[in-house]
């Protein structure tokens, strides 16, 4: 008999293209998602992926849809959540709700109903959001894990995080899964909570649990249309239109930036694991690129008009750099995603270049939510 997987969340960026790869190696999928009109312009799938798959169009909190979900399934790929960082900062009761209380039926299921009783394997989708700042290296204290950046430092135009100990400046290094849970944003903190549950649930149950901390995911097929989220996909969509782009702190702020393809592999790679584990991996690049060199890379592929400019602008709780180490998820899954940021990007921007740009307009709106709830700051001259 085939392997069935539910992918929650599987009409999304992620879920898609993991969907694909799973179906082309003859294995069956369910997916379940609400299409959320924050990320969706329709409530349908792609019609190769809709030919496919078995769709519940239904919310992750709906206990009766949810137990028709897991009926037969023999792995469960968490994807299903509210993703925007900053937007999470101040929609905090929707952001709890979709991704704690989402979490917490699935699990209730599981524990508690039969419809559950073949399922071997969660992975659920945590982030890098989990770390906060991440790891440095301070000269007097080792590793530190710097505490989030206050606004007085930053209206300074400091924007490097420092010593907790000893305020002297640091190096960035890699951070591993060891690292402590810092989030600097509700959205960090129920992707911890999240993470916490899906590990304690199958430890306690005796089968496979995956907290994959993706990092920033890109590549062919993610949301344009989403304001909130993805940088890639908010300058490009300027660029194409000879739009100005502005550009937070002072642009050499840095991600990790994971290629579609990468996550996927390694998603996969946790549900046909063969041995038993129970713990968090890193999925990531390992290298951190500024987001100058993306702006001025997607301006470059665009031949675009478009101004790119440091305003001095900030927005409170975002981290300053990230590197993943990719030790542990080589280790325990045999991989390390190796597609260069320049390939990736160069996949991305030519499928964006066959869609419709989204209007700015819905852009705007977003970074004016952030400043009228007082999360947004400038330097002072
Ligand atoms: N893309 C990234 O850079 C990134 C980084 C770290 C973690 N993640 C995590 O990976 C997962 C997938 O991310 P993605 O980039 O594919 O996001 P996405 O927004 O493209 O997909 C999320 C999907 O979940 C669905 N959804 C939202 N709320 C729902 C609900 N209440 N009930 C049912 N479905 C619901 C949406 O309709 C959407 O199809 C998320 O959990 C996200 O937090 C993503």
């Amino acid at each position: 008999m085939k392997t069935t997987i539910l992918i929650t969340g599987g009409a999304g960026f992620i879920g898609q293209r993991l969907a694909r790869v799973l179906i082309a190696s003859g294995t069956k999928v369910r997916i379940l998602d609400n299409f959320s009109p924050q990320i969706h312009a329709t409530d349908c799938l792609p019609p190769d992926l809709n030919a496919e798959v078995e769709l519940i169009r239904a919310d992750v909190r709906d206990r009766d849809a949810m137990k028709r979900a897991l009926l037969g399934i023999e792995a469960v790929v968490h994807l299903a959540a509210e993703t925007g960082t900053g937007q999470s900062m101040y929609e905090i009761d929707r952001y709890f709700n979709v991704n704690v209380q989402g979490t917490a039926v699935l699990l209730d299921l599981l524990q508690n109903d039969p419809c559950g009783k073949n399922v071997k394997s969660i992975i659920v989708a945590s982030s890098r959001a989990i770390y906060g700042e991440g790891a440095y290296l301070c000269s007097n204290h080792g590793a530190v894990y710097p505490e989030q950046r206050s606004k007085e430092q930053m209206t300074k135009g400091l924007f490097e995080p420092i010593c907790p100990i000893c305020s002297t400046s640091l190096t960035l290094i890699p951070t591993a899964e060891h690292a402590p849970f810092k989030p600097m944003s509700i959205y960090g903190l129920t992707k911890q909570v999240q993470e916490q549950a899906v590990l304690m649930f199958a430890k306690t149950n005796g089968i496979n649990g995956f907290a994959l901390r993706y990092q920033n995911v890109y590549g062919p097929g993610q949301s344009l249309k989403n304001p909130y989220t993805g940088i890639l996909a908010v300058f490009s969509n300027l660029a194409r239109q000879d739009q100005p782009i502005e550009i937070y702190e002072d642009g050499q702020e840095s991600r990790d930036f994971v290629y579609i393809d990468d996550v996927v592999e390694a998603t996969v790679r946790s549900i046909n694991y063969q041995g038993q584990f129970v713990g968090a991996l890193n999925v990531g690049s390992g290298h951190a690129t500024s987001v100058m060199t993306v702006a001025e890379e997607i301006k470059s592929f665009f031949n675009s008009n478009s101004s790119i400019s440091v305003t001095g602008a900030f927005r409170l709780g975002d981290i300053r750099h990230n590197i993943t180490d990719t030790n542990l998820l080589n280790e325990v899954l045999g991989f390390i995603p190796s597609i260069p940021f320049k390939q990736g990007l160069n996949n991305f921007l030519s499928w964006a270049l066959e869609q419709s740009p989204e209007d700015k307009a819905a852009y705007l709106r977003s970074v004016n939510e952030l400043a009228e709830k007082g999360l947004m700051g400038k330097v002072s001259k």
